[in-house]
């Protein structure tokens, strides 16, 4: 081959090698699955992605300890049946003779496996468990907005106790040993606000 041939000939192996990293890097990006990009353009779809936004923080173990299936409150992050055999009572507060707050307060004690706390602290009651375990995420935002099993709140005021209720404030200060909830306070409310503006839609089931 002349010189010039093969000068020609690595230019097209360039060329070609450029076009399909091209092509892949575009089919790579096709291939992607839809992000929205400000909360407008979910809201407008109305998914319910607002929605998904925030439920890692619901289904933490921070809450489900408390929001689970059974009459018992769970512990650590697997979950497992309180210890001592507490039982959810007639109230959520315990039975007669063991009472949450024989061992919890109203703030955390200080110590690797001592008591958590925060005010009222106990279980949902018996008659309006408020379980959460095993729903999906669009049979969960049903849930804490139906009325019949959220006690009554309307959508502002599920809002007001998803961002300020003691009992939900703990999971961002668990006490030590205890893995927080997994977003950040300040955002986890914009987007619950978000959730709030765009009129609450729950994810198609
Ligand atoms: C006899 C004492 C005692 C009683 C009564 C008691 N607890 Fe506990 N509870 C503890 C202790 C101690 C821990 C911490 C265990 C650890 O961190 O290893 C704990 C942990 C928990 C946790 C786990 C927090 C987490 O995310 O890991 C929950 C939830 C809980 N208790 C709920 C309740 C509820 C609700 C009641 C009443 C129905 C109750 N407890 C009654 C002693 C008690
Ligand atoms: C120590 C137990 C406990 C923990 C921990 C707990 N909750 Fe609850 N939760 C309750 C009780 C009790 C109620 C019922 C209170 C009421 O109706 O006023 C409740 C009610 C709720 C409700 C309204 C009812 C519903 O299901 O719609 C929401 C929402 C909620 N909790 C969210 C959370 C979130 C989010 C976390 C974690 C960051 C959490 N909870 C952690 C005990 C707990």
């Amino acid at each position: 081959m002349k010189k010039v041939q093969i000068n020609f000939f690595l230019a097209s192996l360039i060329l070609c090698g450029f076009i399909a990293a091209l092509w892949f890097s575009h089919s790579a990006a096709a291939a992607e699955p839809p992000v929205p990009t400000k909360p407008s353009a979910a809201a407008a779809s109305g998914d319910g992605t607002l929605f998904v936004a925030f439920v890692s923080v619901l289904r933490s173990p921070r809450c489900m300890n408390c929001h689970s299936k059974g009459d018992f409150p769970r512990q650590g992050d697997d979950g497992h049946p309180h210890t001592m055999n507490i039982r959810r009572g007639a109230t959520g507060s315990g039975v007669t003779s063991v009472k949450c707050s024989t061992c919890h307060q109203d703030h955390n004690l200080d110590g690797a496996h001592l008591p958590p706390g925060a005010p009222g602290w106990r279980l949902p009651p018996p008659g309006m468990p408020m379980i959460w375990q095993g729903l999906t995420d669009a049979q969960l935002c049903e849930s804490i907005k139906d009325p019949k099993q959220n006690r009554n709140r309307n959508v502002s005021q599920l809002v007001e106790h998803l961002t300020e209720d003691k009992l939900v404030m703990w999971g961002w200060n668990p006490g030590e040993g205890r893995t927080p909830v997994p977003i950040p306070h300040d955002e986890f409310s914009a987007k619950v606000k978000q959730w709030q503006a765009a009129g609450a839609p729950c994810p198609a089931n």
